[in-house]
C-alpha cells in the first residue's frame, strides 16, 4: 500500500476520500467515519472534560509520501495553519526519492517522581529507600497489575537528593524516580497511580513527608530519532542549485544552533509537523511540546532540535531526536472516534512506531521551512492558501472563495480589507 498519491491536493474532498479508500484498502465504514460531521459526539465530549458546551474541530489533512524504514505511511495531521501539510508532503517526496527516512526508538520507559521533604537525615533516607528498592517496585507494580500483565511495569528505582547543601528547609528534598515501561500507553495514569500508591511506604522509610507524586514529562528514556540523507540534486529549487539549497539549510541550522531567538522559531516549525500528528492520534500534545523543548536545552542552552550537515559525498544529512511520550492505547486514543480512525490509517503497530513516524514528520517539516526560508521565503507558498482564509474572513461565499483568493494573490495584496472590497464588488 502506497503513500504516494499524485494530484491528491487537486481533488475534491470527496474524491480524496474515494482515492484514499482505494490506496489504503479501507472499508466503506472507515471512510464514512471520516465523513461524519460531528466526529466527536457531544455525549462523549461531556464524558471527557468538565463544563462542556460544544466540541471544537480542526481541519484533518493527510501528510503523503512518507517512506520510513522501508514502509509507506499516510500521516493524519490536525492543524489550522496553511502550508504545513503541503510542505511536509513535499519534503517527504524528496526524502522518499533519496531512499526514505530511517528511524529508531529507545526503550519505552517513563518516569514517575515522588518528592520527600523534611527528612532529618537525607543520606540515611536515600540508603533506606535503595535497600528496600524491590519492595517498593513490587508495591508499585501491584498498584497497576494490568501493565505487568502486558509485559511492562516498574523496571528500576533511583533516588536523588536536591540542594543538599542548602540551609533552606524548602529547598532540600529527596526525589525518588520510578522507571516504568508503559508499553503502548502514554502512561500518565499508570505512573501517577503507582507513585501515589508507594508514597506512604516511602514516607515510612524516609521518615519525611511526601508532597508531589507525579509523572515527569521529561521522557528522556522514550526517545525517537529520525534521519535522512539527501543528494543535493533533489534539492534544486527554481533558480537555486541543490548545493545552494543544501548550504542554505545548513546555515539556517547553524543560526538556530547559535541563537535562542532563532532556535525557538526553528523548533516551532518542527512542532508544526509533530503536534498535528500527536493531536490527530488523540495524544497529549502539551506533554510532547514540554518534553521536546526541555530536550532542546539539555546541554544547558536552548538550541536547535535538529542537526543539519553535509556528508563526505556532499549530501545533506538531517537528524532529529526527541522524547516522544505518545501512546496507541488508552486516553483519548480510545474514546475519540477520529483519533482511533487516524491511528488505524497510520497502520502503526506500537507506540514506538508511532513515535518514529512523528519525529520523521518533524524532521520533514523543519526541512520544508528551512528550504523555503533559504530560497523564495515562506510567504510565496503560504499566501496562496492563506488568501482563501482571508477571503472567507472577509465574508466570501463558497462560490466566491476561489475567485477572490486568486485576485488577492495576483495583486499581491492579501488583506481582509482588500478581500472585503472584492466581496462587495461580487455581491453587487
Ligand atoms: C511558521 O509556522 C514556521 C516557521 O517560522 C518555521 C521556521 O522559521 O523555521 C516558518
Amino acid at each position: 500500500m502506497t503513500s504516494r498519491i499524485p494530484g491528491f491536493y487537486k481533488m475534491t474532498v470527496e474524491e480524496r476520500r474515494r482515492t484514499l479508500k482505494e490506496a489504503r484498502d479501507l472499508s466503506n465504514e472507515q471512510i464514512a467515519e471520516l465523513a461524519k460531521n460531528a466526529p466527536l459526539s457531544i455525549e462523549t465530549a461531556d464524558n471527557m472534560i468538565e463544563n462542556v458546551i460544544g466540541t471544537f474541530q480542526l481541519p484533518l489533512g493527510l501528510g503523503l509520501n512518507f517512506f520510513i524504514n522501508e514502509k509507506d505511511y499516510v500521516v493524519p495531521m490536525a492543524i489550522e495553519e496553511a502550508s504545513v501539510v503541503a510542505s511536509a508532503s513535499h519534503i517527504a517526496k524528496i526524502v522518499r526519492d533519496a531512499g526514505g527516512f530511517t528511524t529508531e526508538a529507545t526503550e519505552r520507559v517513563m518516569i514517575g517522581q515522588i518528592q520527600v521533604v523534611g527528612c532529618t537525615d537525607f543520606q540515611g533516607a536515600k540508603k533506606k529507600v535503595l535497600e528496600n528498592k524491590q519492595i517498593i517496585i513490587d508495591a508499585a507494580n501491584d498498584a497497576y497489575p494490568s501493565i505487568k500483565a502486558r509485559g511492562g511495569g516498574v523496571e528500576d528505582l533511583e533516588v536523588r537528593i536536591l540542594n543538599e547543601e542548602s540551609d533552606s528547609p524548602y529547598e532540600k528534598m529527596l526525589i525518588a524516580h520510578l522507571f516504568v515501561d508503559t508499553r503502548d500507553a502514554m502512561g500518565a495514569n499508570i505512573i501517577n497511580t503507582m507513585a501515589e500508591a508507594v508514597a506512604p511506604l516511602i514516607e515510612e522509610l524516609t521518615e519525611g513527608k511526601v508532597y508531589l507524586r507525579i509523572l515527569s514529562n521529561y521522557a528522556d528514556r522514550s526517545l525517537a530519532k529520525a534521519r535522512c540523507v539527501i543528494p543535493p540534486e533533489l534539492l534544486q529549487t527554481g533558480e537555486f542549485s541543490g548545493e545552494e539549497v543544501r548550504d542554505g539549510v545548513i546555515y539556517a541550522y547553524q543560526f538556530a544552533a547559535s541563537d535562542p531567538y532563532r532556535a525557538v522559531t526553528h523548533n516551532k516549525g518542527i512542532m508544526n509537523g509533530i503536534d498535528p500528528v500527536v493531536i490527530a492520534t488523540g495524544n497529549d500534545w502539551r506533554a510532547v511540546e514540554a518534553g521536546a523543548h526541555a530536550y532542546a536545552a539539555r546541554n544547558g542552552k536552548y538550541t536547535s532540535m535538529t542537526i543539519w550537515s553535509k556528508d563526505d559525498d556532499g549530501n545533506l544529512v538531517g537528524e532529529l531526536e526527541l522524547p516522544m511520550s505518545v501512546g496507541t492505547v488508552g486516553g483519548a486514543t480510545k474514546v475519540h472516534r477520529l483519533a482511533k480512525r487516524a491511528l488505524s490509517l497510520l497502520e502503526v503497530e506500537s507506540s514506538k512506531e508511532l513515535a518514529q513516524v512523528i519525529v520523521a514528520v518533524g524532521l520533514a517539516q523543519n526541512l520544508g521551512a528551512l528550504k523555503a526560508l533559504a530560497t523564495d521565503g515562506i510567504q510565496k507558498g503560504h499566501m496562496a492558501l492563506h488568501s482563501r482564509s482571508v477571503a472567507i474572513a472577509a465574508g466570501a461565499t463558497e462560490e466566491m472563495v476561489d475567485i477572490i483568493a486568486k485576485k488577492l494573490v495576483e495583486e499581491k495584496d492579501i488583506r481582509v480589507g482588500k478581500a472585503k472590497e472584492w466581496v462587495e464588488r461580487y455581491t453587487k
